[in-house]
């Protein structure tokens, strides 16, 4: 089992980053060979301030390490540092088709109506994300429910790839979702997915929020004037009132129907309270390392250094297998 997986990074984490993609990464390091890296060449398919770039590959690298993605166990890399990556993209542009593109439904939304502004990179971002998989013939890919046509657009370029050449160089990979939370939603509102750009900073928990802060925002977090129900199903019209359930669920590693059976004909005053405690627990631990990881910049880079060597080393031999497959080498 050969796991990698990516993330864009962003300056400012949150639980929805941490119980989405994150937990799931610091448990796969116990199942198989881990890879992980910070997308940046993804990063900039649309437009990012370069030192602002830069800090958040940092902030971003200390933060996964700070919740448990352990560099010794596994290889965390920056993506533009290992060169397989763009090189493969590259090759694998020719075999990827414009069809199979333009039916992206990630490459739609994040290009909405000035398709024709968008960049060329972020039409073939796909395509990129399947070289990243299929450099180090990843058996599996973590990724939350947006990016499994991502990976199955991956496995059509690799079967594609070895049916025209001949060779039986790359491995399909198979999307890895599911896990805890997967889906963190606002605390602000119930049907839009917690994220960082949402402009109310009520609508989010940062990892770097105090102890205080995260308090403060449990307690506005929006909710209904219902008690909370007996079954799970009953939460399915009340999207506020479930995402806190779910939140607890995946902070505690229980069920939502076992959260429920502790709270069920409850308000959401003693919820709250205890959901605030188990989000604490959780996030202060993290949030005191990252503080001392951002104090030392050149230990992230250095980890990053070694990690990008490893990978580079375990990427060569299948590039170069393409590179011999194509006819650009070795014949
Ligand atoms: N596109 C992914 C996302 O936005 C990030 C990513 C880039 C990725 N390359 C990857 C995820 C390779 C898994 C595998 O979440």
């Amino acid at each position: 089992m050969r796991v990698v997986s990516g993330i864009q990074p962003t300056g400012n984490l949150h639980l929805g980053n941490y119980l989405g993609a994150i937990v799931k990464w610091v448990a796969m390091q116990d199942e198989g060979e881990c890879l992980f890296f910070l997308a940046d060449l993804h990063a900039i398919t649309a437009y990012n301030d370069p030192d602002a770039l830069a800090a958040s590959v940092r902030a971003m690298a200390a933060a996964l390490i700070a919740s448990g993605v352990d560099p010794e166990r596994a290889i965390l890399f920056k993506q533009s540092m290992v060169t397989a990556h763009a090189e493969l993209a590259w090759l694998l542009n020719c075999s990827a088709r414009m069809g199979w593109l333009n039916r992206m439904t990630q490459f739609k939304e994040k290009s909405g109506k000035d398709r024709e502004g968008a960049s060329v990179g972020l039409f073939a971002y796909p395509v990129l994300q399947a070289a990243d998989v299929l450099v180090y013939r990843a058996t599996h890919v973590p990724v939350g429910d947006d990016q499994k046509q991502h990976i199955e657009l991956a496995r059509d370029i690799a079967l594609k790839f070895n049916t025209d050449f001949d060779v039986d160089l790359f491995v399909p990979p198979e999307p890895f979702i599911g896990g805890p939370a997967a889906r963190v939603m606002s605390l602000r509102d119930g049907r839009a997915k917690m994220s960082k750009s949402d402009p109310s900073d009520m609508s989010r928990i940062n990892l770097a929020d105090s102890d205080d802060v995260i308090a403060q925002k449990i307690r506005k977090a929006k909710t209904d004037a219902e008690p909370l129900p007996e079954r799970v199903e009953e939460l399915d019209a009340r999207p506020e009132a479930k995402n806190l359930v779910n939140v607890f669920a995946a902070l505690d590693r229980r069920t939502p129907a076992a959260v429920l059976a502790d709270y069920a004909g409850q308000g959401f005053g003693a919820f709250k309270l205890a959901l605030t405690e188990l989000a604490v627990a959780t996030l202060a631990p993290i949030r005191t390392e990252l503080t001392g990881l951002l104090a030392d910049s050149g230990e992230i880079d250095y980890i990053l250094a070694k990690g990008a060597e490893k990978a580079a080393e375990l990427a060569r031999p299948v590039l170069d297998g393409a590179y011999v497959a194509l006819g650009l080498k070795g014949r």
